[in-house]
Order: structure tokens, then C-alpha cells, then sequence
């Protein structure tokens, strides 16, 4: 009998069976893949070594200071065995780290039977039974693709092909102007290809607040990406090695592109994947797991976590959540403050985001002041050369209650975490505008924007 057995090994259900053992939990993790899941395995990590290399790549290429830079290449077989290099020795790491803790790792496909009980579907194809007093469950999401679509994983490709794939497409046209969207677009420019998104919303990046959406859009538009908003992918056909998409345009026209490879990035589904919601009893929230604040589905012993529970699907949410659920196994009465759950893209630059858009702070009625840095007036900004972007700060002009932080440049998914640190501790604009700042580094640009708040900054002109 184990204490607590987790299904699903992504950053929701690693943590989630490390926090257990690390509190004397007798405890089993089973995972049908690849432990890390896919922040590991198809998502993050991936995406952020592609990022990486392609931003060098771009960024010697279209260097003012090097000469012969018009004959440099990118060896994509390379970068491609870099990531699988990266992943491999992360993945390794963390069966290690397992093993330190004596938790039972088990591959395949977890089944609750019943609250307690669990069988696991081995790949050999027998099935092994447990019992265990908890159960969490984090069995994560996958692409979900709209239904006139089938992806080949050649040409029709979602992130699990595109991040495997070492053949670079000349003309790629993005399905879903969202996260996935604006960060593979990135990758895509990055190496020389021709984009285009489709968006079905009047913006991309829907989530994020207007000046970050509009500043992204800029970048990608002056890169060459082609952005058509309010743009419904309908139809999709292969055609020899060519892929035809079919959409309809924001005045209802129907209109057609043609590329040499698809990329859908139109949203993620849970994994139910042998959890039978209905058999188990789980109530549901639409195609989610339904849980209460402290992480409990409802059915005894059941705790859900992750995708798999919806809100935003983001690595960082998942593990926060891990702790939480444990901490509550434990007795305890933890939940996630999403208020506190910083947002990070990396684009063509980054962005890093916590709390309200100035929209939907204004939206609640409470009296809103914003400050604001340009990153052109910043020091490091221009030492290095970035000077794309700005740190805004929105703060109840009342009490000084910061609402929301929204930074866009240069490591802006990095700096994000003292504005998450400041709003945790309760800290006012005024605290951030106090903070004595190294120079020059770009941390200094959240103290100007905060200063700003106070039409105090000191790198910009006088406010009038
Ligand atoms: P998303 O929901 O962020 O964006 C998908 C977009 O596709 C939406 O804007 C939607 O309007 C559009 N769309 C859907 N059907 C369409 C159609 N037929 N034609 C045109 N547009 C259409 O989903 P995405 O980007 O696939 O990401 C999935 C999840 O993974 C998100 O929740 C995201 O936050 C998370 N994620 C987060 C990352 C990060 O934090 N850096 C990285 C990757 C994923």
C-alpha cells in the first residue's frame, strides 16, 4: 500500500511524487512516456533551446559588426541533437533524482479503478494493480486539433513533430496566434522562413495586455511574419509536398494560402487517457477536471492538478499546484493564488507578465495609475543593444497596490520574478520604485517604470 501514488510524470506529477517522498510519503509515480512530460519532452525545454539558437543564428547573420556574415548557416541536424542532447540529460536527471528518493517509477498508462485503487496498463501489455491511500492526478494535455484537421507530422505539424523535425520549411503558415504560435513563429523567423498566422480573434496573444500584444505584433510584422486577425482556418488539404489552407478573413471572404509546411497551434485538451471520468465519479468543468481551490476532485482520495484541471496550462502553474496538493494530503489547507502566476512567452523577444492588463484593471472600477520605462531610455538596454520593449507597472493609485507587471525586451521572463516576489509579500509600486538597483543591468528598468508611477523616474524626461 503506498501513501500516495501520482499519475503522470510532467512538472505537475514529478513534483508532486518529490514533494511526497520528501515528507515521508511512501510513493509510486507512473508515467506512460517520458518522465518531465511535456514542458520536457515537447514543450518548454525544447522551444527554449530552439529559441536560443536561432536568436544567435539571427543575430550573427544580421550583425552590423561581423564581416562575412551573408555565407553563415544555421546546421539544423545540430541544433536539433543539441535539444535531444539538453532533454535526454534532464529527463536522466530526474529518473535520478527519483531514485534518490526512493520513489517507485513505474511505466504506463494509470486507471483509478476505484478511489484508492489503481491498475497500470505496462507497455508489454500486462497490467499491474496498486493501492494507495491519495492519488493525484496529472495526466497533463495534448494539441487539440480542430476537426477538419488531420496532422501527418510531416507536413501538417503540431509542436510534438515541429520540435523533432531537422528539415526547415521554406513557407510555414501558424494555425492559433497564441503562445505556441508566436513562439514557433519566432523559431521560424529566426532561421529565414516565411510566416504566416492565422488568428481567429481580433489579436494574438488574447490573454496579454494591449501595449504587449501590439508591441509583439510590431516585431513579428517587421520581420516579414504576415499576421491576418479575425481569421478562421476552415480547410485543409496536402497536395503533392504542398499544403493548401483555406480561411475565411475578417470581412468573411474566403481566401486560400499555400506553404510547404502547417503548423497547428490552435489550443491543448486534457489527457483522460484511463482516468474514465464517469466511472470514477469525477465531476467535470466543461472538458477539465473539475477540482475545489485546495485541489480535491470530490472523490475521496482523488486530487487533480495541472492541464489536466485547466486555467492557464503553464509548467510553473502545474508544480505550484503539486505542492499544494500534497501540502493538503498533509493535512494542511494550501491553494494557488493564480493572481500570482507569472506569464512568459519568448518570442522574438520575451515577455514576462503577472497580474492584471491595465485593461482588465480598469475593467474592475478601482482607481489605476500606470508606469511606465521605454527600454531605448535604459543603459544596459542599449549596451546590449535591445532596445525593444518597456516595463509597465499598474498599481491602485489609492493604496499603492500593485495589480499587475507586464515587462517586454531582453530576459523580461527572468526579471518577471521579483514583480511575482513583490506582489507575494505584499509590497507597494512605492517598495519597487525604493529597491536600489545594480548598474547597469536591466533590472533597473521595473524601479524606473515603478519611480515612473510616481512621475518620479529618472532616466526620462520630466513628466508634465
Ligand atoms: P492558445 O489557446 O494560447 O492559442 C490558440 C489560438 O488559436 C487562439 O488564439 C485561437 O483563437 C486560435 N484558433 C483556434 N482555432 C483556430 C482556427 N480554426 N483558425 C484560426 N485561429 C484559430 O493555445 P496554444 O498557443 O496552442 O497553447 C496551448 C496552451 O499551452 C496555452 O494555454 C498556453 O498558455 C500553453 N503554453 C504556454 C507556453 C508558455 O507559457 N511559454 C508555451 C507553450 C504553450
Amino acid at each position: 500500500m503506498y501513501d500516495l501514488a501520482v499519475i503522470g510524470g510532467g512538472p505537475g506529477g514529478y513534483v508532486a511524487a518529490i514533494c511526497g517522498a520528501q515528507h515521508g510519503l511512501k510513493t509510486l509515480l507512473v508515467e506512460k512516456d517520458a518522465l518531465g512530460g511535456t514542458c520536457l519532452n515537447w514543450g518548454c525545454i525544447p522551444t527554449k533551446c530552439f529559441i536560443h539558437d536561432t536568436k544567435l543564428f539571427h543575430g550573427a547573420k544580421n550583425s552590423s559588426l561581423l564581416k562575412g556574415t551573408e555565407a553563415l548557416s544555421l546546421d539544423v541536424q545540430k541544433m536539433v541533437s543539441r535539444k535531444r542532447t539538453v532533454v535526454r540529460g534532464l529527463v536522466g536527471g530526474l529518473a535520478a533524482i527519483m531514485r534518490s528518493h526512493g520513489i517507485e517509477v513505474v511505466q504506463g498508462v494509470g486507471e483509478v479503478t476505484a478511489p484508492g485503487k489503481l491498475k497500470v496498463n505496462t507497455p508489454g501489455g500486462a497490467a499491474k494493480e496498486f493501492q494507495a491511500k491519495h492519488i493525484i492526478l496529472s495526466t497533463g494535455s495534448r494539441p487539440a486539433l480542430p476537426p477538419f484537421i488531420k496532422a501527418d507530422g510531416r507536413l501538417v505539424q503540431t509542436t510534438d513533430h515541429a520540435l523533432d523535425t531537422e528539415v526547415v520549411p521554406g513557407k510555414i503558415v501558424i494555425i492559433g496566434g497564441g503562445v505556441i504560435g508566436v513562439e514557433m513563429a519566432s523559431i521560424y523567423l529566426n532561421l529565414g522562413c516565411a510566416v504566416t498566422i492565422l488568428e481567429l480573434l481580433p489579436e494574438i496573444l488574447n490573454t496579454e495586455d494591449e501595449e504587449v500584444r501590439q508591441t509583439l505584433k510590431i516585431l513579428l510584422e517587421k520581420r516579414g511574419a504576415k499576421i491576418h486577425l479575425k481569421a478562421k482556418a476552415t480547410e485543409v488539404t496536402i497536395r503533392g509536398e504542398q499544403v493548401e489552407i483555406a480561411f475565411q478573413d475578417s470581412t468573411g471572404k474566403m481566401g486560400q494560402l499555400k506553404a510547404d509546411r502547417l503548423l497547428v497551434a490552435a489550443g491543448r485538451a486534457p489527457v483522460l487517457d484511463g482516468i474514465q471520468p464517469d466511472r470514477l465519479g469525477l465531476k467535470m468543468n466543461g472538458p477539465f477536471v473539475k477540482v475545489n481551490a485546495r485541489l480535491e476532485t470530490g472523490v475521496p482520495g482523488v486530487y487533480a492538478i495541472g492541464d489536466l484541471v485547466g486555467g492557464m496550462m503553464l509548467a510553473h502553474k502545474a508544480s505550484a499546484e503539486a505542492e499544494a496538493a500534497v501540502a493538503n494530503i498533509l493535512g494542511g489547507k494550501r491553494e494557488v493564488d493564480s493572481t500570482r502566476i507569472p506569464r512568459c512567452i519568448w518570442g522574438l523577444t520575451e515577455i514576462g507578465a503577472v497580474g492584471l492588463s491595465e485593461q482588465e484593471a480598469r475593467a474592475t472600477g478601482r482607481p489605476v495609475r500606470v508606469g511606465k520605462f521605454p527600454c531605448p531610455y535604459s543603459g544596459a538596454s542599449q549596451a546590449m543593444g535591445k532596445k525593444d520593449g518597456f516595463v509597465k507597472v499598474v498599481g491602485d493609485s489609492e493604496t499603492g497596490e500593485i495589480l499587475g507587471v507586464h515587462i517586454v525586451g531582453e530576459h523580461a521572463t527572468d526579471l518577471i520574478g521579483e514583480s511575482v516576489m513583490a506582489m507575494t509579500m505584499e509590497a507597494a509600486v512605492e517598495d519597487l520604485a525604493e529597491v536600489i538597483k545594480p548598474h547597469p543591468t536591466l533590472s533597473e528598468n521595473l524601479m524606473e517604470a515603478a519611480k515612473d508611477w510616481s512621475g518620479l523616474a529618472i532616466h526620462a524626461p520630466r513628466k508634465r
